[in-house]
Formats: C-alpha cells, sequence, structure tokens
C-alpha cells in the first residue's frame, strides 16, 4: 500500500467537455449515482455550463461532487460570454478545473489567467484543480519537466497556507488527451514526483504531501489501476471514458 494512502484521498473527476445537453447530463448523472458503490475514493463530474444546476440536483443527496469545467476570473460586470466563480459556487459546484490543456491550447489561456481563475475559485470557496502538462514538441525537446514546473509555480508561487489546502493539481500530457495513447505508469509517476518536488520548493513539504495530483489522458478502465499504483499518483481526471456510465463507474471502483 503506497504511503499516501493515509493523507491523500483518491480523486476521480469525469470531464465531459463539451458533451451532453442538460436532460442527458441528468441521465448520466443518475446511473452514476445509482451504479457508484461506497468506496475511499471521491468522485465528482464536470458537465458543461448549461447542465450544472440540472446536474447539482440530479446529485443532491448522493456523495458525488460537481466541478466546472472553467470559469472567468472576474467577479460580475461586462463580459459577454463569462461566467464567474460565484456563480459556479450557487449552481452547486466544490471544484472548478482551470488551465485544461484545451482552454490553454484552443482558447488561449497563459499561465496568469490560470492563476486569476484559480485565485478566484479559492476566493469563492470552491477548489482549483490546476491543469498542468506539455506537448508532444516539449517532450521530443526534452522540455517537459522544465514547461510542467514553470506552469504549477506559475499558480502555486505565492499562495497562503490556506489557499494551498485546497489546491489540487492534474498532470495531463497535452499528447495523452482524448489521443488513446496513454502515458506510462512510469512516466505519470516520474511527472508527478517532479510535481510534488516543486510543490515542495515553492509552498513547503507539508503542503506538497497534502496536495492531491491527479492523472489525466486517456484513462479507461483497463488502464486506470496500473496508473493509479504510483505513489504520488492520487487519482484520475477522465474525458472520453466518463461520458457513459459503465466506463466511469469502472474507473471509479478500480480507485476506490
Ligand atoms: P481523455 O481526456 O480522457 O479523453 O483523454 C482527459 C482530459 O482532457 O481531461
Amino acid at each position: 500500500m503506497p504511503d499516501h494512502e493515509s493523507t491523500r484521498r483518491t480523486v476521480v473527476i469525469g470531464n465531459w467537455k463539451m458533451h451532453k445537453t442538460s436532460a442527458e447530463g441528468v441521465a448520466l448523472a443518475a446511473e452514476l449515482v445509482a451504479g457508484l458503490e461506497p468506496g475511499r475514493a471521491a468522485v465528482a463530474v464536470a458537465p458543461p455550463f448549461t447542465a450544472l444546476a440540472p446536474v447539482a440536483d440530479a446529485l443532491r443527496g448522493s456523495s458525488v461532487s460537481l466541478a466546472a469545467q472553467d470559469v472567468f476570473h472576474e467577479r460580475e460586470g461586462a463580459f459577454t460570454g463569462a461566467v464567474s466563480a460565484p456563480m459556479l459556487a450557487a449552481a452547486g459546484c466544490s471544484i472548478v478545473l482551470v488551465g485544461h490543456s484545451e482552454r490553454r491550447h484552443v482558447f488561449g489561456d497563459r499561465d496568469e489567467d490560470v492563476r486569476r481563475k484559480a485565485l478566484a475559485v479559492l476566493d469563492a470557496g470552491m477548489r482549483p484543480v490546476v491543469c498542468v502538462g506539455e506537448t508532444l514538441e516539449q517532450r521530443d525537446a526534452g522540455d517537459a519537466e522544465n514547461v510542467v514546473r514553470s506552469q504549477v509555480e506559475a499558480v502555486v508561487a505565492r499562495l497562503s497556507e490556506a489557499q494551498l489546502a485546497r489546491l489540487t493539481v492534474a498532470y495531463e500530457p497535452v499528447w495523452a488527451i482524448g489521443t488513446g495513447r496513454t502515458a506510462t505508469p512510469e512516466i505519470a509517476e516520474a511527472m508527478h514526483r517532479v510535481i510534488r518536488a516543486s510543490l515542495a520548493a515553492l509552498a513547503g513539504s507539508g503542503a506538497a504531501e497534502r496536495t492531491p495530483i491527479l492523472y489525466g489522458g486517456s484513462v479507461k478502465g483497463d488502464n486506470a489501476g496500473a496508473i493509479l499504483a504510483g505513489a504520488n499518483v492520487d487519482g484520475l481526471l477522465v474525458g472520453g471514458a466518463s461520458l457513459r456510465a459503465d466506463s466511469f463507474l469502472t474507473i471509479c471502483h478500480a480507485a476506490g
């Protein structure tokens, strides 16, 4: 049994991305609630904005938490198309992904945007999941560790102890997202160790030990267990395989 098990609870988050209408989301949430066996993994789902409130209703009274996929850092104002952290909290979210690679690469989120979003999430009393990860070009150039370290540093430097206590980091190598090409358990564990060391350097070893570090990128039922076996892998961020109850539940049960 990895020595972290007593301090860091395993976390599994399903990122539905731009999938599921409200009705489809409610149906999937109901299937998850019905099928989830009690375990030690904390489970959450991240529907698109339009499905958050109805899915919150469907999850009420269950152990499944509600997450949002993104946020804008301002509290309110003339920001057409944007959704604020207090709005997400009021819709029932307790977790918000920030800096997902699709936000960085499709929508142009920079490290500074990710930092502001994480702070907005913390200010609203929720938990940010800060997503980091290198592209294939960066890995091939030998830059993977530096890229990930600097993405972590951009958010974590200057966080207070109370803020650090609600931080989660997700390592998602861009080349593994939606490609069917999963990082090997060794690659995942090696980068998680780098992230933990960088957290320790920035925030102290206590905070580093307490921070859950999730892996994401083509996680499926048949590879979840091997990835989670890494001593520094504390959970999973699941995209494609979270869109169906059977495949997501298999992963949740492998984790718990
Ligand atoms: P995937 O997505 O599981 O479909 O690769 C993971 C993610 O982007 O969070």
